[in-house]
């Protein structure tokens, strides 16, 4: 497996009845876009994913989802970035984990967060409420669903210390107008959609973080890291979340 990749056969490796009767099958029809399938799967640390036939890749590591997502964006990001307040920019919504996992560490720090993250293919209720990650993370369950149920593309206070705005968009379309001190890159892996991990991305992420800024992605494939270093970021290997030997943080400036 390529370091930072998330393919189907590393995941998954046996998506046999063995492992698809545990699961919860759903099929979502999504936007204007083609049919396609979802899996729910419980992931090594107890929390659980989404595993997606169209992009043939899980939403998080199999390795274990919340302990991916602390280590890779709260840890290694959130945590880093000394401001506050602190404007974030994440690509994929997704699931909507990092967005709560920040706020619960915000409030925690006391810091206060303007969270953006823009989404092209919204996840339906039902399966949202599958993941049960407030049960998981002892966290309050009203939080999560207000993440999940705040209009598209309109800035909502979700506490007086947090404030989000999900963009529906493309991310290769999107005109971003803000600047961001963060960004929890979080796109499938360049194996899957390597459209989203062009240099022209990287430098529309770059135009729009503050110096000082820093992105934080799970993936550590070389390619990346010197696509990441020719726009000018300064790039760091670190080690990488279960079942990763590294991971990327890259600092403009
Ligand atoms: C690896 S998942 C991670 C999602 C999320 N961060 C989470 O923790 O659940 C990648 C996300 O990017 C979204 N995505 C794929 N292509 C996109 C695009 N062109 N523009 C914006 N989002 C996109 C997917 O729908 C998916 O939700």
């Amino acid at each position: 497996m390529a370091v930072g990749s998330r393919p189907l056969t590393a995941y998954f490796p046996l998506l046999t009845a063995d492992c698809i009767l545990p699961t919860i099958y759903c099929s979502l029809l999504t936007s204007k876009f083609n049919l396609y399938n979802l899996f729910i799967k419980t992931t090594s640390d107890g929390s659980k994913t989404i595993f997606s036939e169209r992009f043939q890749e899980g939403y998080h590591s199999v390795n274990g989802a919340v302990t991916e997502s602390m280590h890779v964006f709260i840890n290694a990001g959130f945590k880093e970035c000394a401001k506050n307040p602190v404007n974030i920019f994440e690509v994929g919504f997704g699931t909507g984990l990092n967005a709560y996992l920040t706020y619960i560490e915000s409030g925690k720090q006391q810091v206060s967060v303007n969270y953006h993250s823009i989404e092209l293919f919204p996840l339906d209720d039902s399966m949202i409420e599958t993941l049960d990650y407030p049960a998981f993370l002892s966290f309050d369950a009203n939080i999560f669903r207000t993440l999940h149920h705040a209009p598209w593309n309109e800035q909502v206070v979700i506490s007086p210390k947090f404030q989000l705005m999900k963009i529906k968009a493309d991310l290769l379309k999107v005109n971003l107008t803000d600047q961001y001190d963060l960004v929890y890159f979080d796109a499938f892996s360049p194996a899957q959609q390597p459209e989203l991990w062009e240099e022209s991305i990287f430098i529309k992420l770059y135009q729009h973080l503050n110096n000082g800024g820093i992105l934080t992605t799970y993936c550590a494939k070389g390619d990346v890291r010197r696509s990441l270093k020719r726009v000018g970021f300064v790039t760091e290997r670190l080690q990488g979340p279960p079942g990763k030997h590294e991971m990327l943080r890259a600092k403009k400036g």
